[in-house]
């Protein structure tokens, strides 16, 4: 079994086990929802505070085959639970069941549940209270046809949170997709990016933070490694201040972001400023079929709104025409990446894409579509 595994939001994990390789990590075996990576504990300290892309980053421990109470019971007590942490702390189970002859997910978690709290009577003497909300110690369960794979979230709660979303719009795209979508479309960092569509300024605030080699993990408050009684904190505080001394302060090249909505847009100064990029990305209130490139070349990337409710879309039809108008008379010789997921919408904009990839934005099936406009 690989020592950690960092999972991430469907179709992203190849440009994940990319980042994974670029910050270090050699030995990776990808799957569809994650990578798998060899590592040390500091190097999971490293990838928690470095990966745009991860979702979460999680410390298997088991992986077995159970089908009823005594062997699930059984199994669990296999792994020691109370090395990580002391019985007055908190602890917390998220199962997932698929196809198992242990089919009641509340079950399965309340048995898991005895068998570490008893674990830590016999060990210990007392046993930890659960916090589903802000445990100490998370514990993911995921049953998948009778086997069993057990894993500790070393994050806590998910490496989307950046900390720096306080304000959001309609529909905002998670920090790490925005990430993952920004390595798809191969943006070089060093050259021109618009949303001109950008709402809350997810994909701008990402894009600000690669171009400063902003460690994300410098702007969240704590980890779930933290709170355990194996974790290291000079080793921690050496990495911080090392990511830190990498930053850069400033990019020689526009990062800008428009939105039709102001209030959207003064959102998105605020949630640029807690980033502590509002230096690099300037945000404007326009409509989309005035917005012009500010140079020559560059990337545009954009989250048009889909029209998700009943008689919205009738009312989009103009603003997907509005942005089709604008990159092809506006944005000459730039690359431009659309994500929608509405594939009549996209129809409005009467462009050919070169390059197609399917993606989920929530539970909604989007299409990232790469436009080159010569
Ligand atoms: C799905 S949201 C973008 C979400 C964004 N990616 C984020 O993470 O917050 C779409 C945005 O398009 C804006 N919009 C809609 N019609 C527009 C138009 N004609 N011109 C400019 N912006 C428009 C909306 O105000 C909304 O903020």
């Amino acid at each position: 079994m690989a020592d950690f595994f960092a999972s991430c939001p469907q179709e992203m994990s190849v440009v994940l086990e990319k980042e994974l390789n670029n910050l270090g990590f050699e030995k990776t075996e990808r799957i569809n929802s994650g990578v798998y990576f060899e590592s040390s504990w500091e190097g999971c300290y490293r990838a928690n505070l470095h990966s745009r892309l991860a979702s979460r980053i999680y410390k298997p421990v088991l992986e077995f085959i159970a089908y009823d109470q005594e062997q699930l019971y059984r199994e669990i007590q296999r792994h020691d639970f109370t090395k990580y942490i002391d019985p007055q702390q908190t602890l917390a189970i998220d199962t997932v069941i698929n196809d198992c002859k242990l089919h009641d997910q509340r079950f399965v978690t309340m048995v898991i549940k005895d068998a570490i709290v008893d674990q830590f009577r016999e060990k210990k003497g007392e046993r930890p209270s659960i916090d589903s909300k802000n445990a100490d110690l998370r514990i993911h369960v995921k049953g998948t046809k009778n086997t069993f794979w057990v894993a500790l979230d070393t994050s806590g709660s998910g490496l989307y949170q950046r900390g720096y979303r306080r304000e959001v719009g309609e529909a905002p795209i998670k920090e790490n997709l925005a990430a993952g979508l920004i390595e798809i479309a191969e943006w070089d960092k060093q050259s021109a990016f618009v949303d001109p569509m950008c709402g809350a300024g997810t994909f701008l605030i990402e894009a600000a933070l690669m171009a400063l080699n902003i460690a994300p993990g410098t702007l969240r408050k704590r980890f779930g490694f933290q709170n355990w009684l194996n974790y290291k904190s000079d080793v921690w505080d050496k990495l911080v201040s090392e990511a830190l001394n990498n930053e850069k302060e400033m990019i020689d090249f526009p990062i800008l972001g428009y939105d039709i909505d102001r209030q959207v847009i003064s959102k998105a100064k605020s949630n640029a400023r807690l980033a502590g990029v509002d230096h690099v990305v300037k945000f404007q209130t326009e409509a989309v079929a005035v917005v012009k490139a500010p140079c020559e070349k560059g990337i545009m990337i954009t989250n048009p709104p889909y029209g998700a409710r009943i008689g919205e879309e009738d009312n989009l039809k103009d603003a997907y025409k509005d942005l089709g108008f604008t990159m092809k008379n506006h944005f000459k010789n730039w690359d431009c990446w659309i994500l929608s997921g509405n594939k009549d919408l996209i129809l409005e904009m009467k462009l050919k894409s070169s390059r197609r990839v399917f993606v989920y934005n929530g539970p909604i099936e989007c299409r990232f579509l790469k436009y080159e406009m010569f």
